[in-house]
């Protein structure tokens, strides 16, 4: 992994595939994301930073199958059709015991175990950070040159008993990824203005 180098804007390209050009697909095309692609994903992801590098986001990535059947029968019935149509699926969950790899994620802090053993703390913790990591995640997937649909409408619970009844992971999102389809797109929804939204003290 190599070291920060001078820091500087990136190109045009970039600003417009991250974010300019950017749009939530709700159709997406038959064509397939590698393995390699699926690997990079996350190992971007997980460059992000999360408190105390804490890293509770998991991810299970889902292509067509026995597991995607599975995975469509805890997804809304408005969303089911933009799910089927992705090749990949990624169940973003957030994992309650993080706690347990903080001496390989922070070694820096020996005791940092110890300050999560109240679960109720430690859920907050692996949910909040998981989300944080789940916007990464979608950052990430555009860089490599694909489109996100992300999805609450889904059983969370159900999915939960489905795929993690023998771990500690928790879903917070699926997200759809690929390249759109045909009518991929809503209207853009205007997004608030930096008066109705920021200050500069
Ligand atoms: C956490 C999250 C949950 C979402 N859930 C759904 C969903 O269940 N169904 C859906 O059609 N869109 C869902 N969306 C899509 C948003 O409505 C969409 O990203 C937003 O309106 C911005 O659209 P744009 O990227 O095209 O500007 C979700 C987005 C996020 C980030």
């Amino acid at each position: 992994m190599s070291e920060p180098t001078t820091l500087h804007p990136v190109n045009d390209d970039a600003m417009r595939a991250l974010f300019l050009d950017a749009r939530t697909a709700r159709s997406f095309a038959d064509a397939p994301i590698s393995d390699a692609e699926l690997h990079r994903i996350h190992e971007l992801t997980m460059l992000g930073p999360t408190s105390m590098n804490l890293q509770s986001l998991r991810i299970v990535f889902v292509r067509a199958g026995e597991a995607k059947d599975r995975l469509l029968t805890h997804v809304a019935d408005g969303n089911k059709e933009k799910a089927a149509s992705a090749p990949v699926n990624a169940i973003l969950a957030a994992d309650i015991d993080f706690h347990d790899s903080l001496h390989i994620t922070n070694p820096h802090s020996p005791n940092a175990r110890d300050s999560f053993a109240d679960v109720e703390r430690r859920t907050n913790m692996a949910r909040n950070q998981a989300w944080l990591a789940a916007g990464y995640f979608m950052m990430a997937v555009r860089a490599l040159g694909y489109a996100v649909g992300p999805m609450g409408g889904f059983k969370a619970s159900a999915l939960d008993a489905d795929f993690f009844s023998e771990s500690s992971w928790r879903s917070i999102c699926v997200v759809n990824i690929g390249k759109p389809g045909e009518n991929p797109w809503r209207e853009r929804a205007p997004r608030l203005s930096f008066e109705q939204s920021a200050l500069i003290l």
